[in-house]
């Protein structure tokens, strides 16, 4: 069984190819090719984008998409996670898109007779995230070598940053972090203040931050003293070069990470990021099938 579960599943090669497919779907739609394919999204956690841009992804497809609802399954009678999903293959679904809170829940999964497509699984990964945003990128610039990134927020919380930062530096992008002390992790990037490189930076990403994830609950947590130390602003937005471009996966809050004004300034990718995201997911589903001999 061929699974995207995390950017480790792609080559390099394929990581270019999905890009390459998902822009020619943005200029010429498909057509229905996987009409007889059964399909269901499984989120155990919320989401608008993920959730709602695979499903679109799927019906321009031609899927036959199965509903499911956590809350109204017999997830709520104690079925175990693979009991659902071999559940849904032996009804005769097809493919799995699946988020979960718990971190490489796919673990599990190993034994499953149907692939999985990870919609992120707690700060683990989020692999269809990365490859809209590698997408979003790439159409910008035409190149991933040499690019400067900036990655800024709640990286140890953020399965993005887990995804991005990885495969940026696999493609030759140079990365570097912005994070408060408690919310850094080792072995991503080097750290560095927000203000000694927003100047020469040529994509500036920022990352919500996860209050879901934090075990402690943030009594301190300063709105706005994080925007003032982390957050981009318009003094920060005046700064960046006149090429550089802002990027966030949303759900933004906003006024915290990015101010509520410059969410859609002329910098701003972060709704081209969600179009981008439906022909991503477009390319991943074909992607997939393909590779499971299911078209
Ligand atoms: N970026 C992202 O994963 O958004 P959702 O949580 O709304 O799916």
């Amino acid at each position: 069984m061929f699974n995207l579960l995390t950017m480790s599943d792609l080559t390099s090669q394929e990581i270019y190819q999905l890009i390459d497919r998902a822009r020619q779907l943005k200029k010429a739609p498909a057509d229905e090719l996987a009409k007889n394919i059964y399909v269901s999204n499984l989120f155990f956690e919320n989401s608008t984008r993920t959730k709602l841009s695979f499903e679109v992804a799927q019906r321009k497809l031609g899927m036959q998409v199965i509903p499911f609802e956590v809350t109204q399954s017999s997830v709520t009678k104690g079925e175990s996670l693979y009991d659902t999903c071999e559940t849904l293959a032996s009804i005769g679904v097809n493919l799995l898109v699946i988020r979960h809170p718990q971190c490489a829940y796919y673990q599990q999964l190993q034994n499953l007779s149907i692939p999985i497509i990870n919609g992120g699984d707690g700060a683990g990964h989020h692999p269809s995230q990365c490859l809209l945003d590698l997408m979003t990128i790439y159409e910008e610039f035409g190149r991933f070598k040499g690019l400067n990134i900036v990655i800024v927020g709640d990286i140890k919380n953020s399965r993005v940053a887990n995804s991005n930062a990885d495969t940026f530096k696999r493609l030759g992008m140079k990365v570097k972090l912005v994070s408060p002390k408690d919310w850094q992790l080792e072995g991503l990037g080097e750290y560095v203040k927000l203000d000694e490189v927003i100047d020469k930076i040529d994509v500036a990403m920022f990352l919500r931050v996860q209050h879901e994830r934090h075990e402690v609950v943030d009594s301190q947590f300063s709105k706005y003293e994080y925007h003032k130390k982390y957050g981009l602003d318009q003094r920060r937005y005046n700064k960046l070069a006149s090429h550089a471009i802002i990027m966030h996966p949303a759900p933004v809050n906003r006024d915290v990470e990015i101010a509520s004004e410059l969410v859609e300034a002329p910098k701003s990718r972060i709704f081209k990021q969600m179009t981008n995201g439906m022909f991503m997911r477009q390319a991943i589903i074909e992607f997939i099938l393909k590779k499971n001999n299911l078209l």
